[in-house]
């Protein structure tokens, strides 16, 4: 595994974020430090929520067009953005490998531990496959991506919605540079949609996404001898039309006065502040073709699901 994200690397940018964040006004945390290994169980719950309709839909797209997608892109390497526990993953790589051109993988994901064992899991389960994972930091490492073969970039399960528009602008144009004439990406991305559906996908019944929203503050109590009490903040899930976005917040349930350690800061909650935690961008499909194009990229296919819940983009450079 090459690793472009050392101990000391993302503690600093943990220190740089909750500085920033938490001294704020209104507070604010990003949602990259949901996922330690708790908070990645917890997001695996997540898509098997039935309020969660993304993974699902995603995954029907992928099993209706991953023959088409090997076909029309004729990649022999799959690199995949935050990878995760690289479950869709299988679809492409079963379709390029009955294709015939199938001949590396390349995970990339913040969570060493996961990308490890999805390396080994693939490894094992295509034989001859060239697996180069590479713990890396989507938004800042994409020059750093090995350039082996005929590249197909894959990033899924709308995590392009974390990022807020002018973020988004700069990741899309970045990632175009690192591209060679033949590669092509592949983007997930959730569409607009009743909010009431979208806020009960971000605010379920069994109140899994609160304990996924929680957890940020446990990683930052136990990362940086923070002395956050998640249980004194809600979870809160609020679909805001202006924006096309759901937006995750934490609310304080009392005034609190919070003391992290490991910064020597100490951060004042009035009763009922609510920090933000998360943005999920959802997209109007005219509007995503549109800043895809503006980034350089030429559109070859666009799919959904017969719901119209998610699209699948495949992309040339
Ligand atoms: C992993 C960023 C795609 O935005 O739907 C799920 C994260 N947050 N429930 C999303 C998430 C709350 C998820 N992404």
């Amino acid at each position: 595994m090459t690793s472009h994200l050392d101990h000391d690397y993302l503690r600093q940018a943990l220190e740089h974020d909750v500085i920033a964040g938490l001294t704020a006004t209104p507070k604010w945390l990003p949602p990259k430090w949901f996922y330690d290994a708790a908070g990645s169980e917890l997001f695996s719950r997540i898509t098997r929520l039935p309020e969660y309709y993304p993974t699902r839909r995603e995954l029907a797209i992928l099993r209706a067009r991953a023959a088409d997608l090997a076909a029309v892109s004729g990649a022999d390497t799959l690199v995949e953005l935050g990878s995760g526990t690289s479950e869709k993953t299988v679809l492409l790589l079963d379709a390029l490998s009955a294709a015939g051109t199938l001949r590396g993988y390349t995970p990339v994901d913040v969570d060493a531990v996961t990308l490890e064992a999805a390396a080994r899991r693939l490894a094992e389960r295509y034989p001859g496959l060239a697996v180069r994972a590479v713990c890396a930091d989507f938004e800042r490492h994409l020059a750093l991506l090995p350039r082996y073969g005929r590249r197909m970039v894959a990033f899924l399960g709308g995590t392009i919605g974390n990022l807020e528009p002018a973020a988004r602008a700069v990741f899309l144009k970045e990632l175009r540079a690192t591209l060679r004439p033949g590669d092509t990406f592949l983007l997930g991305a959730d569409l607009v949609k009743d909010p009431r559906r979208l806020v009960a996908a971000y605010d379920d019944s069994a109140g899994v996404t609160a304990e996924f929203n929680r957890n940020v503050l446990r990683v930052i109590d136990r990362e940086l001898d923070a002395d956050f009490d998640p249980e004194a903040f809600e979870h809160v899930a609020l679909y805001d039309e202006r924006h096309d976005w759901i937006e995750m917040r934490l609310r304080a349930t009392r005034a609190m006065r919070v003391w992290v350690g490991g910064l020597g800061l100490a951060v004042s909650f009035e009763a009922g502040e609510e920090m933000r935690t998360e943005i999920s961008a959802k997209f109007r499909p005219e509007r995503l073709l549109a800043e895809l194009e503006s980034a350089g990229f030429e559109v070859r296919r666009r799919y959904t699901d017969p719901a119209d819940d998610f699209t699948l983009v495949l992309a040339a450079a």
